[in-house]
Formats: C-alpha cells, sequence, structure tokens
C-alpha cells in the first residue's frame, strides 16, 4: 500500500482543531499527503505556506480540485453537514468533525449523500485511538475482567465557557454540550462493548447557577443509559459543576464477570480490582513510540485507518452506519 491519499483540510486558517491537531495527525500520518488547506480567514496562506500546501479561500473551489481525494471538515457545528454533503456530492472521501449534524432532517440528508456518493464519509472519533481508550480495550481483550457486562462513564465540570453569549453554540438548535460531545464517548462505550446499543433512556436538568459563558439555553445535565445485547451503559454528563476548585474531568468504571477497571476523575491510571483479591493494582498503559502528543497520535491514527481504508476499499471501524446510528440515538435523547 504505497499509494498516499491527497488531503485537503477545512478550517485550517487559525489557531484550531484543524490546525493544532489534524494538520500535525495529517503530517505524520503514514498514508496522507497534505495536498491543500482551505479557510475563509487569511490565516490559511500561512498554514499552507509552512506545509508547502495549496491554499483556498473558496471551499467549492478546492472541492473542484482532482488532485484531492479526500476532505477533512473542522468547521463549525453548524456547517458539518452542508460541508460534508458537498464534498461527497462531487466524489470526494470526507473525514468529518464530530457531530455529524444537528437533527433529524439534516441525518436524512448526510445517510443520502452517502448513499450516492462513490466517496466514503468518516467521523473523525479520535477519542478510541487514545492510549487510554486503547488500554482498556486491550485489558479487556485479554479477559483481564472476565466478561465484559457494564460501562460507566461519568464527565463532571464546567462546559467550556463562551464570552459570546449570541454564539450558535448557546442556542438551543445547536443541541448544547449533548451533541457536541457525546458522540465521543457513546463511540467509545461501543468501541468497549462491540455492540450498538438500540435504545437511549434519558434524564436531564438544568441548574442556572453559574456565569453565563457557561450555561447556554437548554439542560447542562444528562445521565442516559444505553442497553446493549449484554452490557449496559451509563453515561453521565454533568457541567453544572461550577466551581473551579471541586474535583473534576472524566471518571471511566468497567465491570465484568470477573473485575473492575477504573480510571478516576483526575488520574489516567487504570486501577484493577479482582473479583476476591485484597490488594488493587495499577495497569500500565500502551505506550506510543516517539515523542508525539498523545492527542496528535490520537488524531493521526483515525486519520491513517481511513486512508488505508481508501486505499484499499475495506472499511475500518468505527463504521459510518454505526456511527449515525449511534448519533441518531443522541438526538433522540435531546428530544
Ligand atoms: N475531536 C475533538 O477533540 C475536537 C476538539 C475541538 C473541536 N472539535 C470540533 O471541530 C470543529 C471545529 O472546532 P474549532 O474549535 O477548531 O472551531 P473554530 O471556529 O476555531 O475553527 C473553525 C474554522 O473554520 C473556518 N470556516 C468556517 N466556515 C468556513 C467556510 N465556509 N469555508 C472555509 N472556512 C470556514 C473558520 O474561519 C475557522 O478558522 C467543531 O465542530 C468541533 O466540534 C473537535
Amino acid at each position: 500500500m504505497a499509494k498516499r491519499v491527497n488531503v485537503g483540510i477545512l478550517g485550517a486558517g487559525g489557531s484550531n482543531i484543524a490546525t493544532n491537531h489534524q494538520l500535525p495527525g495529517s503530517v505524520a500520518a503514514e498514508h496522507i499527503e497534505v495536498a491543500a488547506l482551505c479557510d475563509v480567514n487569511d490565516g490559511v496562506y500561512e498554514y499552507a505556506k509552512k506545509h508547502n500546501a495549496k491554499a483556498y479561500a473558496d471551499y467549492a473551489k478546492m472541492l473542484d480540485d482532482a488532485e484531492i481525494d479526500m476532505v477533512q471538515v473542522a468547521t463549525p457545528d453548524q456547517f458539518h453537514c452542508e460541508h460534508a454533503t458537498m464534498a461527497l456530492e462531487s466524489g470526494k472521501h470526507v473525514l468529518l468533525q464530530k457531530p455529524p449534524c444537528l437533527n433529524m432532517d439534516e441525518l436524512a440528508k448526510l445517510r443520502d449523500a452517502v448513499g450516492k456518493s462513490a466517496g466514503r464519509l468518516k467521523v473523525i472519533l479520535n477519542q478510541r485511538y487514545t492510549p487510554l481508550s486503547r488500554s482498556i480495550k486491550h485489558y479487556l481483550a485479554q479477559g483481564t475482567i472476565g466478561e465484559l457486562r457494564e460501562i460507566i462513564i461519568k464527565y463532571r465540570g464546567r462546559r467550556f465557557p463562551i464570552d459570546n453569549l449570541d454564539s450558535f453554540y448557546m442556542k438551543k438548535e445547536s443541541g448544547g454540550v449533548w451533541l457536541h460531545n457525546s458522540l465521543h464517548w457513546l463511540d467509545e462505550a461501543f468501541f468497549y462493548s462491540e455492540s450498538l446499543p438500540k435504545e437511549i433512556n434519558v434524564y436531564s436538568t438544568k441548574n442556572e447557577n453559574g456565569i453565563p459563558q457557561c450555561l447556554g439555553e437548554g439542560p447542562n445535565y444528562w445521565s442516559a443509559v444505553f442497553p446493549m445485547d449484554k452490557v449496559t451503559f451509563l453515561f453521565e454528563y454533568n457541567t453544572m459543576l461550577l466551581k473551579d476548585d471541586m474535583p473534576s474531568g472524566m471518571q471511566r468504571v468497567l465491570i465484568g464477570t470477573e473485575g473492575e477497571i477504573r480510571q478516576n476523575y483526575g488520574s489516567n491510571d487504570l486501577v484493577l480490582y479482582r473479583k476476591g483479591a485484597d490488594e488493587t493494582e495499577i495497569l500500565p498503559l500502551l505506550e506510543d513510540e516517539g515523542d508525539i502528543d498523545p492527542v496528535i497520535k490520537s488524531f493521526q491514527l483515525a486519520i491513517d485507518d481511513f486512508a488505508k481504508e481508501i486505499l484499499d476499499g475495506t472499511e475500518r471501524n468505527p463504521k459510518i452506519n454505526d456511527t449515525l446510528n449511534l448519533f441518531e440515538l443522541l438526538l433522540k435523547g435531546l428530544k
């Protein structure tokens, strides 16, 4: 598989996810050639010069560029569906930032565009490629806790503050942080369980206390249960924690028939509780070679997997139909 996929990155005109993570992840990827960058922001010319790539201010012009095989869409959430369908209609492969879209109508449009296009669509879900998630997966596959029965993933902390109170991200139509971020963790649970949930049961509420920059319209607490085949996924997304000095972050608990793996708030340690054992153990994390930033590495791996899929035609996980089905559950939960 010597050939490379020529990529154009949309949204690469300022200091953001496209330039800080997707661009270096693409440069490091074995099967990618960064051919072009696009942004309405003039900063794109500097980034393009530095990376020896073409610069486009007009997305439609980048889509007309026959040299480009795949487009990475990293514009704000409200443009994802439109920018992805435009690329699919022009026959390009698309690696799309989460969330793939914002409502059921857009989801139908996206599915339709995927069905009609010669190009493939993938949502970039780099959380499953982080050392932490890959390590948990590794220990599950080794049978360290027997058969998996329950996954608990919890986030508690403030939402990212948004100074512009008129921002789209503060509006109800954005779906709040629920739509903005939850797919990462639902996909992570699917990565561990390897079975798709068929339904969602969700409880949400709103605590109005806190600075307006951390609130926005809609709920700021969700607790959701996703029954899977033999596994139940409990997901709690609590952005009501408004004081800076409270413990916050992510907690993961994986309960199996022979034990439990736990990662606590503020720690990356994987603590193993073996059935019947008096002492806990710390499970070492898998290590990446070289000194690349682990988050950039997670993007590199996701981008390279999609490039390999494009080159050999074999769909890799997470498969697009599964991702869109998971996202549909999040939309149902929002409703
Ligand atoms: N996977 C992750 O960990 C992660 C982290 C952060 C952000 N994101 C996602 O990435 C997306 C981008 O987030 P961000 O914080 O980098 O946003 P941002 O607003 O900082 O950057 C978006 C860029 O898109 C450009 N843009 C918008 N419309 C355009 C158009 N029509 N043509 C050309 N350029 C256009 C803007 O000028 C801007 O430079 C969001 O959807 C967000 O959900 C993902």
